[in-house]
C-alpha cells in the first residue's frame, strides 16, 4: 500500500471544504468539524456515526472510549489507526448526541462519497446501524436491526470500484455490553479474513 502526496492533498482539501460547510444547520454549536482522518490510500475504511464531545473538542474521529475500544480491536488483527483510515457519515456533532437526522444525512453524504471515492477501500467496515443502512442502500441491502446483518461480507460495486462491505455493532454499545464486545471481536476476525482474501498487505 502506497501514500501518495495526491491522495493526501485531496483528502486534505475535502477537510478544509467540511470546515466552512455551512449545508446544514449542525456547524452551529460546535468547536470542530470532524472530517475523518489516516492513509489517504488504506485498503481498509471505518465508517462511523457522527462525532461526539471528544471528537468536537479535538476534530479528530474516534478519539473518546468507544474510539479506545475501536483501536484495541484493530490492534488484535495487527493494525492500527494509521494503516486505514476512519470517517463518520456526519462530520459535525448533532446536540446532546442525538442520532443524526436523515436531511443532515443527506446534506453530509457528498463528502463521504468523494472520501471513499479517493481512498478508494477494497474493504469498509460500517460502524453502527445509521452508517450500515447508507452504505448498504447503495448495493441494495435492507435490514431492519443491525445485529440480523453483522459480521457479513457483501461484495458489490461502490461509485465504480468493487468493494467487500462489512457492517458491523457500534463500538459505544460494546462499552457496557461484553455480549456486544465479543460479537464485535468475531466481526473483526471475519474483517482480517476479507483483507486476505483481497490479498491486501497492511
Ligand atoms: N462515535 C462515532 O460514530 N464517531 C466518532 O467519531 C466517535 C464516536
Amino acid at each position: 500500500m502506497v501514500d501518495d502526496a495526491g491522495g493526501t492533498a485531496a483528502i486534505e482539501r475535502l477537510a478544509a471544504a467540511i470546515a466552512e460547510c455551512r449545508r446544514c444547520s449542525l456547524w452551529k454549536d460546535t468547536h470542530h468539524a470532524v472530517p475523518g482522518e489516516g492513509n489517504p490510500r488504506a485498503d481498509l475504511m471505518f465508517i462511523g456515526e457522527a462525532p461526539g464531545k471528544q471528537e468536537d473538542l479535538t476534530g479528530r474521529p474516534f478519539v473518546g472510549r468507544a474510539g479506545k475500544l475501536l483501536e484495541g480491536l484493530l490492534s488484535g488483527i495487527g493494525l492500527s489507526r494509521d494503516d486505514v483510515f476512519i470517517a463518520n457519515i456526519v462530520k459535525h456533532r448533532p446536540p446532546g448526541n442525538r442520532d443524526p437526522r436523515p436531511e443532515e444525512i443527506r446534506a453530509c453524504s457528498p463528502y463521504l462519497e468523494e472520501q471513499i471515492r479517493t481512498v478508494g477501500p477494497k474493504v469498509i467496515v460500517t460502524l453502527g446501524r445509521h452508517s450500515s443502512r447508507y452504505i448498504l442502500s447503495f448495493l441494495p441491502v435492507e435490514f431492519d436491526r443491525i445485529t440480523e446483518i453483522r459480521g457479513r461480507v457483501y461484495r458489490g460495486v461502490l461509485f465504480g470500484r468493487p468493494v467487500s462491505l462489512i457492517p458491523t455493532l457500534h463500538p459505544a454499545a460494546a462499552l457496557y455490553n461484553p455480549g456486544y464486545r465479543e460479537a464485535l471481536e468475531e466481526d473483526f476476525r471475519v474483517i482480517e479474513r476479507e483483507l486476505a482474501a483481497a490479498d491486501v498487505s497492511m
